[in-house]
């Protein structure tokens, strides 16, 4: 592949992956099983990163893996309904039809393993969305670095990813033990404690122990661990944790944790207060982050129903799952009260700024923390519920203090 033997564009790709082994003194390449490939939004592309697409894609370039895109900066069908200017729409869609001409599916979502495409425990994987990559490390077993969007594109091309970082048993061990005594009862609660624990972590590997009312959270639902790690991937560089008696490498770490280093989390007022700002109105209200499960969706249409919003509301979710809540009559419902929900996209990586939007709520630790850099949001960051009761009365129940 190296050699060209494969054709230009395997050439290029191998060159990546090979660059990458040397720079982190991999001694061998791995197959990898899948890739999810970030770096498919326009607004984070540019001209720059779509000529580099097409011309990759021009060359004959062409997957060899099952290789799946992460969100694009649109609903690739109801751009519109979102307000997406044409000229931003165009250059978007390139982006999609290179990469799908290489063989990348358009799933468009970070939630891949909610989509039918989830990897097996101990496979090596070369994906590239930090919340994904934290998920499919921590929850489900598998191996993978934090890729960039060109380098799992290279591994998806090549089948091979460098054996390095979080494909080696040794850097799976913990790094810090991080005792959790506050009560948690919702997911806004496991992206607070996320945020702060990234914050402390950085690029380590937590291993968690909850004790005293935080023990009575366990297990934590899907959800709860998504808000987890997308809070901890965001405000550190976290991409693998452990839950001791959850997750499933946790017992194999356990031994070395005595001497880890501790933190000890009393309450999460800190985090809270961190996230928001002193906002009375909002509006817009975005869900989503990462992308919705079913069990969200269906949360949301029991609480709308029947009910008027007075902010905009956006559900972003992969095409998969907004088909399923289709079926059962909750998209419908949702959009009957107003609100929008969107496939391919979400709030971080659409170009929001061009939307007219200021005020943002959201259930999502991560959402929050990049809402005022990535989208210029000022934002309110608590539970679903009241996340819900912002968007029916355009304002955040309990008016503008910092909570
Ligand atoms: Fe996914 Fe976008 Fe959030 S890619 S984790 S929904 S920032």
């Amino acid at each position: 592949m190296l050699a060209g033997e494969q054709g230009p564009a395997v050439q290029r790709a191998m060159q990546i992956v090979n660059a990458l082994a040397t720079v982190y003194d991999a001694e061998r390449l791995l197959p990898a099983a899948s890739a999810q490939i970030a770096g498919v939004s326009y607004k984070n592309l540019g001209q720059a990163g779509l000529s580099f697409l097409e011309e990759w894609a021009a060359q004959g370039g062409r997957v060899r893996i099952p290789a799946f895109m992460n969100p694009a900066g649109m609903d690739m069908d109801r751009w519109r309904e979102m307000g997406i200017p044409e000229s931003y729409a165009q250059p978007q869609q390139r982006v999609v039809e290179a990469l799908a001409s290489m063989g990348v599916t358009p799933s468009c979502t970070c939630t891949p393993y909610l989509a039918g495409m989830v990897p097996q425990a101990g496979q090596h994987l070369a994906w590239s969305e930090s919340s994904a990559v934290s998920y499919a490390n921590s929850v489900l077993g598998a191996r993978t670095n934090r890729e960039g969007g060109p380098s799992a594109l290279a591994a998806a091309i090549t089948g091979r990813t460098a054996a390095y970082g979080l494909h080696l048993s040794p850097n799976r061990r913990a790094t810090h033990r991080v005792m959790v005594w506050s009560g948690l009862q919702n997911e806004a609660d496991f992206g607070a404690l996320g945020y702060w624990v990234g914050k402390q972590v950085g690029d380590g590997v937590p291993y968690f122990r909850f004790r005293g009312d935080a023990e009575l959270s366990l297990p934590p639902t899907q959800e709860q661990l998504m808000a987890l790690g997308a809070a901890m991937a965001a405000s550190g560089a976290i991409a693998l944790y452990h839950i001791e008696g959850v997750t499933p490498e946790a017992a194999q770490v356990a031994p070395q944790v005595e001497q880890l280093p501790q933190i000890s989390v009393h309450e999460l007022a800190p985090a809270y207060a961190a996230l928001n700002h002193p906002l009375d109105e909002i509006d817009f209200v975005s869900l989503g982050c990462p992308h919705s499960t079913l069990a969200d969706l269906e949360r949301v249409a029991a609480l709308v129903q029947g009910q008027h919003l007075q902010a905009t509301l956006w559900i972003t979710t992969s095409r998969y799952v907004r088909r399923l809540a289709e079926q059962q009559g909750w998209v419908r419902t949702i959009e009957d009260a107003g609100g929008h929900v969107f496939a391919d996209t979400c709030l971080v990586v659409a170009p929001i700024e061009e939307l007219g939007f200021n005020t943002l709520a959201t259930n999502s630790a991560k959402a929050a923390f990049y809402g005022p850099s990535h989208s210029g949001l000022q934002r309110r960051f608590g539970t679903l519920e009241q996340c819900i009761a912002a968007a029916l009365a355009g304002r955040w129940p309990g008016g503008s203090d910092d909570g």
